[in-house]
């Protein structure tokens, strides 16, 4: 039983884990058709986080995995709160399975790692920033629907919002232990920056969905 089987077994400890088929059932089930094979998702992404050129890679595995994103919402399911459920997590790779709230807008933010990100229900509007001196400058803008994956570089800032009337779904991937990084949040009002984590993110959206669902 190598690493990854002990990364499936980190991440299936997180809380909050969405029940994944093939996580639970370990290695060797294959769903069936018209539902996204995630394990064999996450072993590919293991297999290219090792190669100079993961990031590309990885994008090209997002891409295919969502070609029909219905099979990869019959996997998932449909998110009905807002946040980052770990499906995968080690030192080199974080696979997470993101859910965001109609309307909700979460302020622009860095990586410290490349980031890919793909949508499999409903869609996310993308803004991007470049760091000017010590504040950020609004660059441009990309909403991704169902299907759609965009790939960020490690110096990356981005904000993102749900556009649409139904929550947004996506499989967001990450070149290193992303809930563990140290990266930068910048207010969305005054743009300055504050040092942010995996916790105090976790900490923000079950405020979030307190506010909104009046989850305890
Ligand atoms: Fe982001």
């Amino acid at each position: 039983m190598g690493q990854s089987r002990r990364d499936f077994l980190r991440a299936a400890g997180g809380a909050g884990l969405f029940f994944l088929p093939g996580v639970l059932r370990g290695q060797g089930f294959s769903p069936p058709d018209g539902v996204l094979d995630v394990e064999r998702l996450i072993k590919d992404c293991i297999d290219a986080a090792g190669k100079p050129d993961a990031q590309q890679q990885i994008t090209g595995l997002l891409q295919r995995a969502l070609q029909d994103p219905a099979a990869a919402l019959a996997a998932l399911g449909r998110p009905n709160r807002s946040g980052f459920e770990p499906v995968y997590r080690s030192s080199t790779l974080t696979i997470l399975n993101a859910g965001l709230a109609p309307g909700l807008q979460l302020a622009p933010h860095n990586h410290a790692m490349y980031a890919v990100t793909g949508v499999y229900s409903g869609r996310e509007r993308h803004k991007l920033w470049q760091r000017n001196g010590g504040t950020i400058q609004a660059m441009g803008e990309r909403e991704l629907s169902a299907g759609q994956v965009m790939s960020y570089d490690a110096n990356a800032v981005h904000s993102l919002e749900n556009p649409a009337d139904q929550f947004a779904g996506a499989i967001h991937i990450y070149g290193g232990d992303f809930l563990a990084a140290a990266r930068t949040r910048w207010h969305p009002e005054t743009l300055q920056g504050e040092t942010i984590d995996g916790v105090s993110e976790r900490l923000m959206f079950e405020e979030i969905n307190r506010r909104q669902y009046g989850d305890r």
